[in-house]
């Protein structure tokens, strides 16, 4: 879907179609046949409400506030509409709102627009359809130029988002490590940013044992991917660690049935620490960004690490394993040590996973769960992700859930004695592996509920939504000032 702006007034401007957003407190239509007829469709300006008039070639859409969801949900809505048709074009005035709003409209129509159909036998014909927004026909020159580049950065953001969803909808068959590590080399290159592959004997060299055993018995070699992004005068140093599992079996521990399904989606941090890089590059953003990615795939076999193993992570501290499906953790440990190694003067160190069903119990399928030791870093990394458009919310650390993860006979379990408290255990073993330097740099995502749902979601399609990107973006968009 194209999307262009004009200054040109709704009347001017032609089009095939037009979409007019419609709040219950305004009037449907100036047109009073208009009105009899979304009033015998039963029209009501709510949020996902739509009403095509063929006739007079007009989608209706509702929205219940001016919001980001309700916006996005709204244009996506009217756009999967025009999409079923073959019209070629459709305008939509948007001079009575806030410029505030044109972030939500464009990427509620690029997120909104999005199919992933790789695997059909036959594709639907991409259609060349083009959105056309009306702007104040005599908007200063200051404006115009802020809603040009709002424009372009949302254009970028949803490129990146569907770039992430892309990824994680891509079969385990299809995508494992190596293809993973191909993929980051090919994202590089189009960003011109470096990228470094390291495969198992780096691991085994640098003391990554933890990483190193959770990808044993899989058939596919692990890498380790660093990407990073240096511009000329950075303001500061960010890193980015993914889990990158691109498949859990559970490994020995091996899951039921019914969970195994969908664990394709257990490289959702990686993928959205891989599309998040690739998107500050384009955006060039002025801060040193670094891409830390464990790709790893969790397997059963002969070779195969099991319950009752001790593993000496890199930093030297020994892991009980207890559970081999807790395996982003150990995978997480090693990259988290590696990327504290490799990299000095480190201004933030954020992880993104897949990480514990618990998350998705705790707070829902749609929300990301926020952890880490600095309050005031969290409260902003919240409020980034709801700026953003996505769901998240802090889940607090305390001294008892940290006892439950105590081990008998190594440094540490790897998963908790308590069946409580889930998410928070997972994020409470990875700080044993953050440096005390960085304690209150550190934030860890757990995207387990976001990055992959079954069911479509307002502008969301069925499967992998791109959790993680845009809440990112606008974090180091607001360090910016
Ligand atoms: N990849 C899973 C977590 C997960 C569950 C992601 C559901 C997305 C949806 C992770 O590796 C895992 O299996 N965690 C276990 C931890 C347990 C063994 C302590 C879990 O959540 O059950
Ligand atoms: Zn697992
Ligand atoms: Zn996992």
């Amino acid at each position: 879907m194209k999307i262009n702006l004009t200054n040109s007034s709704i009347k001017k401007t032609k089009a095939d179609l037009q979409i007019i957003l419609v709040n219950e407190k305004d009037e449907k239509s100036s047109n009073s046949l208009e009105n009899e007829l979304l009033e015998s469709l039963d029209f009501k300006a709510k949020d996902e409400a739509l009403a095509f008039l063929p006739e007079s070639k007009k989608i209706f859409v509702g929205y219940e506030e001016v919001s980001y969801d309700s916006l996005a949900i709204a244009i996506s809505t009217a756009i999967k509409k025009f999409q079923s048709t073959t019209f070629k074009s459709a305008k939509l005035d948007l001079t009575s709102f806030d410029s505030s709003i044109l972030k939500s409209i464009v990427e509620g129509t690029l997120l909104g627009s999005y199919t992933f159909d790789n695997y059909k036998s036959k594709k639907e014909k991409k259609k060349k359809q083009e959105l056309i927004i009306c702007i104040q026909e005599d908007a200063p020159v200051l404006d115009n130029i802020e809603l040009n580049s709002i424009l372009e950065e949302s254009k970028i953001i949803s490129k990146a988002v569907n770039k992430a969803r892309d990824m994680v909808n891509t079969t385990p068959g299809d995508f494992y490590p190596e293809v993973m590590a191909n993929l980051a080399k090919k994202l590089a290159k189009d960003a011109k940013i470096d990228c470094k592959i390291k495969g198992e004997k780096f691991l085994e060299k640098n003391g990554m044992n933890a990483m190193l055993s959770v990808g044993r018995a899989s058939i596919h070699e692990s890498k380790l991917i660093h990407l990073s992004y240096k511009p000329k005068e950075a303001r500061g140093k960010i890193v980015l660690v993914g889990k990158g599992l691109t498949y859990d079996s559970g490994g020995l521990s091996l899951k039921p049935a019914d969970y195994m399904v969908t664990m394709k989606s257990d490289k959702g941090g990686g993928c959205a620490v891989l599309a998040t890089i690739w998107a500050i590059a384009k955006l060039d953003l002025p801060f040193e960004v670094h891409a830390v990615i464990g790709a790893v795939e969790n397997m059963i076999g002969g070779d195969a690490y099991k319950p009752d193993d001790v593993l000496v992570a890199k930093n030297g501290k020994t892991i009980e394993v207890r559970n081999t499906d807790a395996e982003g953790r150990l995978v997480l440990a090693d990259c988290l040590c590696y990327a504290q190694d490799e990299i000095d003067e480190i201004d933030y160190i954020f992880d993104y996973a897949t990480l514990t069903g618990a998350c998705v119990v705790g707070v829902g399928q749609y929300t990301t769960g926020i952890m880490g030791n600095n309050e005031k870093l969290k409260q902003s990394t919240v409020e980034s992700a709801h700026k953003s458009g996505e769901f998240a919310t802090s889940l607090d650390f305390n001294r008892y859930l940290r006892k439950t993860i105590k081990s008998q006979i190594a440094d540490i379990s790897n998963i908790a004695s308590t069946r409580y408290g889930g998410a928070i255990t997972a994020g409470l073993f990875l700080d044993n592996f953050v440096y005390e330097e960085n304690k209150d740099k550190w934030i860890h995502f757990d995207i387990a509920g976001p990055a992959f749902v079954e069911s479509a979601w307002g502008y969301n399609p069925h499967g992998a939504s791109g959790a993680g990107v845009r809440m990112t973006i606008e974090f180091l968009k607001n360090l910016k000032k």
